[in-house]
């Protein structure tokens, strides 16, 4: 374990950082200053070396700096780094439009559109739903994360941070409880659930949404920032049946969970639903600013320019390195990957928690897995995480969390068995030493969090 004194260099760029950054942009957990790194391994400012379970908040799914996308990204640089699409041509991002055409849910013909952040992309998404359909109000989620723009952000819920005194929101977004069957609004069981949060929208249907003024519903497949929660099959299914009967556009929102992540390469594809828009993001250039909108062809045909136009979207360089990470995923067979070290993963942490009683809830497909951190009495326990987190830090491992208690294990697709293995043994040991009260409360100085 590392003390405060091996992260000097750390430290002060942490300070200077705070005298010049607004803290807006940035929910720490720990001082870690990344320098470099490769595959599953960061290198920080002072030389430390860590296992990542983190990939840049899910959008490093080949790994730090993986060599073929290195490559595609300084070839494609000596020649054209980005020379706008918004009034000329260019190749990559045609050859890159084609391949997303082909490797998303559905075989009818679709069409793309460029953006730089998935939270561009989901106003995106709006967007053309409104156009195509001619109708202004949009369904999302409560304990949705879709981003920062005014469009993403009114369609999320899930801070006070994130609309406090920012108001008002852009018009015409419903939020319904997301089925989070743990903590089930309607008060049910598995065994007695009758889609109650699906009745809900009905009603509204009934009530004071007339649903052929319903342009789309905005869904993330699995709830990431609410803490990796699956949905169940049968209410993503039936969410869709309605948005058919009532021709209504069915949006996925796969900017986190995209991009083999959940052991599929989209994970609305665990549910066998077709989406007509697929948003994507983050994992799609390996950390390159690229966002793009899938849909079918004549919604993309329903929005005249300029309607969705930013001047350096689907620039070369992003385009070559996000065609370098399809075949980085395709040829290391890393969807796979996925879904097999997922379920190590996930069986390893169940195993802990026979010794480990303050591991509660562990949940996740593939990849993409959240574990709760609980107290005594099976709370939720948010200065557990925070300090779990913060030892694991010095341990050598990055792990986050998500809302008051949920461990975000997102690794790498590239991480190897035995980085896994350590990442979780870093884990475990951080986990004793908070039962054995050994963590002091500097930990929660420096831990803000995702919340
Ligand atoms: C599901 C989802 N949608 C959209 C976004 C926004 O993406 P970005 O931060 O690239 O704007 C995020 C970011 O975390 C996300 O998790």
């Amino acid at each position: 374990m590392r003390g405060l004194e091996a992260f000097p260099r750390s430290l002060a760029l942490v300070e200077r950082d705070g005298k010049v950054l607004s803290g807006c942009a940035r929910s720490p957990y720990y001082p870690l200053v990344v320098r470099s790194g490769r595959g599953a391994v960061v290198i920080d400012a002072d030389g430390n070396d860590y296992i990542d379970f983190s990939a840049g908040a899910a959008s490093l799914n080949t790994g730090v700096c993986h060599p073929r996308v290195v490559e595609a990204i300084t070839d494609q640089a000596r020649s054209l780094l980005c020379y706008t699409i918004g009034y000329m041509y260019e190749e990559a991002s045609v050859e890159l439009g084609e391949r997303l055409c082909a490797v998303t849910p559905g075989t009818f013909p679709k069409k793309v559109a460029y953006g730089l952040s998935g939270s561009d992309a989901v106003d995106g998404a709006v967007k053309f739903a409104r156009a195509f359909t001619g109708r202004s109000e949009i369904i999302a989620f409560r304990t949705a994360y879709h981003g920062s723009s005014y469009g993403a952000l009114s369609a999320s819920a899930i801070s006070l941070n994130m609309r406090r005194r920012l108001g008002p929101m852009v018009p015409g977004f419903h939020l319904f409880h997301y089925p989070i069957c743990a903590r089930c609004p309607f008060g049910r069981r598995e065994d007695n659930c009758d889609l109650e949060c699906l009745k809900d929208i009905e009603e509204a249907f009934g009530l004071y949404l007339p649903p052929e003024e319903v342009a789309a519903v905005l869904f993330e497949p699995i709830a990431g920032d609410a803490g990796l929660m699956v949905p169940p099959a049968r209410y993503v299914r039936a969410l869709a049946d309605l948005c058919r009967r009532e021709g209504i556009l069915f949006v996925s929102d796969e900017v986190q969970q995209g991009f083999g992540r959940t052991g599929r390469w989209f994970a609305i594809e665990h549910f066998a639903v077709e989406p007509d828009i697929v948003v994507l993001g983050k994992a799609i250039a390996s950390g390159m600013p690229l966002s793009a909108l899938v849909m079918r062809s004549e919604i993309a045909d329903a929005l005249p320019d300029p309607g969705h136009i930013f001047t350096l979207a689907g620039g070369a360089v992003s385009c070559r390195a996000a065609l370098a990470t399809l075949d980085v995923i395709d040829e290391e067979n890393l969807v796979e990957t996925s879904e097999r070290l997922g379920k190590v993963i996930q069986d390893r942490l169940k195993a802990m928690k026979e010794d480990l009683p303050l591991l509660g809830d562990c949940r996740g497909l593939g990849l993409t897995i959240g574990q709760e951190i609980v107290d005594g009495d099976g709370k939720p326990d948010r200065d557990a995480c925070a300090k779990v987190c913060f030892r694991c830090w010095q341990g050598g491992l990055i792990l986050t969390f998500l809302g008051d208690n949920v461990l975000r294990i997102q690794p790498p697709l590239v991480i190897t068995d035995e980085e896994a293995l350590r990442g979780l043994e870093i884990l475990r040991l951080a986990l004793e030493d908070y039962r054995a009260g050994s963590i002091g409360d500097e930990a929660l100085r420096f831990a803000r969090g995702w919340s």
